[in-house]
C-alpha cells in the first residue's frame, strides 16, 4: 500500500506543470515508445494513444509546440500568415493515409534524409547534438504528435 502511495505521488509531482508549457520551457523527458516503420509508414499509434483533432489543431498552430505555420499553409480560422517552403496541408488526407501522415511528423527523414522538417518524435538517440534541454527527449510528446495526426486525418 505504501509503494501505490509512493508511486500515485510521484505521478503527480513529475507532471509537467501547465505554466511551464505555456512559456516555452520544454517538459521533462517523458518514455519515449518505439515505433515501427512499415511500407514507409507507421500503423500504430504511439503508445497506443488516441489522438483528438481540436487539441492537435491547437499544437500545429503553437510556434512554441508543433510550428507546422512556420513552414505549411493550413485551413486554421483567423490564420493568415504562414510559411510558404513546404508543400500546403489542406487536403492532405486526400493524399496521404493515417499511418503515412504518422511517419511524416514522426521522422520525416526515412522518406528524405534531406528534409528540413524537423523530426517530432525521432529516437532521441539519434539526434545529433540536441538543443540545451532537449537531450534524451523528443520535440512534441507522444499525446502531441497523436493529436496532430488526428487533425490532419480531417483536412479532405
Ligand atoms: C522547417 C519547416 C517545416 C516545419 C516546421 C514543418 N514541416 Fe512539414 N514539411 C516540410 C517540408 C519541406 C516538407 C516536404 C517534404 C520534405 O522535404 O521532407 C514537409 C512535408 C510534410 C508533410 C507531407 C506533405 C505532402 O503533401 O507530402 C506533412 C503531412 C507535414 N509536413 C506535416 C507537418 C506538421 C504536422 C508539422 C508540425 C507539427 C510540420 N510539418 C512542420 C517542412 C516543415
Amino acid at each position: 500500500m505504501k509503494t501505490v502511495t509512493t508511486l500515485i505521488f510521484l505521478l503527480f509531482t513529475t507532471t509537467p506543470s501547465l505554466a511551464a508549457e505555456a512559456e516555452g520551457v520544454p517538459p521533462p523527458p517523458e518514455a519515449y515508445c518505439k515505433w515501427e516503420m512499415v511500407n514507409y509508414s507507421i500503423p500504430a499509434s504511439l503508445c497506443g494513444l488516441k489522438g483528438e483533432a481540436p487539441r492537435g489543431e491547437k499544437v500545429v498552430a503553437d510556434a512554441a509546440r508543433g510550428n507546422c505555420l512556420a513552414c505549411h499553409e493550413l485551413p486554421i480560422k483567423g490564420v493568415e500568415a504562414y510559411g510558404t517552403i513546404a508543400p500546403p496541408l489542406s487536403g492532405v488526407a486526400n493524399r496521404l493515409s493515417e499511418a503515412q501522415l504518422r511517419l511524416r511528423v514522426v521522422d520525416s527523414r526515412h522518406l528524405n534524409p534531406n528534409s528540413i522538417m524537423p523530426g517530432f518524435y525521432r529516437n532521441p538517440s539519434l539526434i545529433n547534438r540536441p538543443g540545451k534541454g532537449y537531450e534524451g527527449r523528443t520535440f512534441l510528446a507522444a499525446q502531441d504528435v497523436e493529436d496532430v495526426i488526428a487533425y490532419l486525418v480531417t483536412l479532405k
